[in-house]
């Protein structure tokens, strides 16, 4: 079946997270899945950002699809404004929503994309080209996601168990997702029986939202503690971690959700492989390696707090930096819809962007 953005249905594909619905930007509120199954609609930018910001959207493509289609409403607002100044006055805007988060490269590519064709842009009103081009990125981030499905799933034996951190699904992308779009290939074709998802804590990206996409999808799932992913691996239970990505350096060092890096760790001492799966739009070959990603530092409140309540006594702080970064050393594989880098290596890494 054909959907509004001229991709086709395929099984295990249901979710969309940022859709451009009327005229206006809507978003799953992610905040409060899976309680609440609600929709929030954007008219400015402003706002866009600060849904980034606070999380109602996130996962780095879901991210970067979402600044695109709020160019198209600031694009909107500048010109209605003024016609004659919009393209200077919207570059105020395109700082802003490219500041709101700092880690997802996604964010800053989908800005600059848009800010490219701005520039080109003859005179007149520019909603029409600048949507084309919102939905452009949209669409093929879907299409990458299922091409990296295919790819990273041909690399597992039949009826493997999986691990997978945070949430790389539909939710955290423009659909089907990423490493768990590979979960979701794998099941389909029988490579993978069995996923298993950290909770991931502070944010609880996994026990709320991949455990809601894989209960939807109705594949074998079980949720982990974040702390007992070692002993799952020394049980044999799986035999791939499979991760996304919010930058890969030109290195292949690999900014993921905090956790990450420990798991690759685990993975290596039990003989576990290490799978990242992101699209090229995630990849930065401008950062050299690791060690020049900005890695975001969230409120401390998330970790002295659980659901609202306070867990930790009065007095006591916390540190809560929401990425970390996995060197390059500790993956097997970097699946992109370009193709797999096996043991990626800064050669290797340019070669692929290359190609
Ligand atoms: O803080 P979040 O929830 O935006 O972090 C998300 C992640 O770390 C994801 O693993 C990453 O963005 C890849 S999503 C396909």
């Amino acid at each position: 079946m054909a959907r509004p953005d001229n991709t086709i249905e395929v099984p295990y594909d249901r979710i969309r997270a940022v859709d451009w619905v009327e005229n206006h930007l809507r978003l799953i509120d992610q905040r409060i899945l899976p309680g609440r199954y609600t929709h929030i609609t954007y008219d400015n930018v402003l706002d866009c950002a600060h849904a980034i910001r606070d999380m109602v959207v996130r996962g780095a493509p879901a991210i970067g699809i979402t600044a695109a289609y709020a160019v198209v409403l600031a694009a909107r607002n500048r010109y209605r404004a003024d016609p004659k100044s919009w393209r200077e006055a919207i570059q105020a805007d395109l700082k802003y929503l490219a500041d709101a988060r700092p880690t997802a490269v996604n964010l800053r590519w989908a800005v600059e994309r848009m800010r490219a064709l701005i520039t080109g842009l003859p005179d007149g009103n520019p909603e029409g080209a600048l949507l084309a081009e919102a939905r452009r990125i949209h669409a093929d981030d879907i299409v990458a996601n299922r091409r990296m499905g295919e790819l990273g799933a041909a690399l597992i034996a039949k009826g493997s168990g999986v691990l997978t951190h945070c949430n790389t699904g539909a939710l955290a992308t423009g659909g089907y997702g990423t490493a768990l779009g590979v979960a979701r290939a794998g099941y389909a074709n029988g490579r993978i029986a069995h996923v298993y998802a950290d909770e991931t804590r502070p944010w609880l990206q996994g026990a709320r939202l991949t455990a809601w996409e894989l209960v939807q999808e109705g594949i074998p799932a079980t949720l982990i503690a974040d702390s007992a992913a070692a002993y799952l691996m020394k049980q044999g239970k799986v035999a791939w971690v499979i991760v996304g990505a919010d930058r890969i350096a030109a290195n292949g060092d690999t900014a993921n959700k905090i956790g990450t890096y420990m798991t690759a760790v685990a993975a290596r001492h039990h003989d576990v492989k290490f799978m990242v799966v992101a699209p090229t739009s995630t990849v930065d070959l401008a950062t050299a390696d690791g060690s020049a990603i900005p890695i975001e530092t969230r409120p401390q409140d998330e970790v002295l707090s659980f659901g609202g309540t306070r867990t930790a006594p009065e007095g006591a702080r916390a540190w809560n930096p929401a990425f970390d970064i996995t060197p390059a050393d500790l993956i097997d594989a970097i699946v992109t819809e370009k193709g797999v880098v096996e043991h990626p290596t800064r050669e290797k890494m340019a070669g692929l962007m290359a190609a």
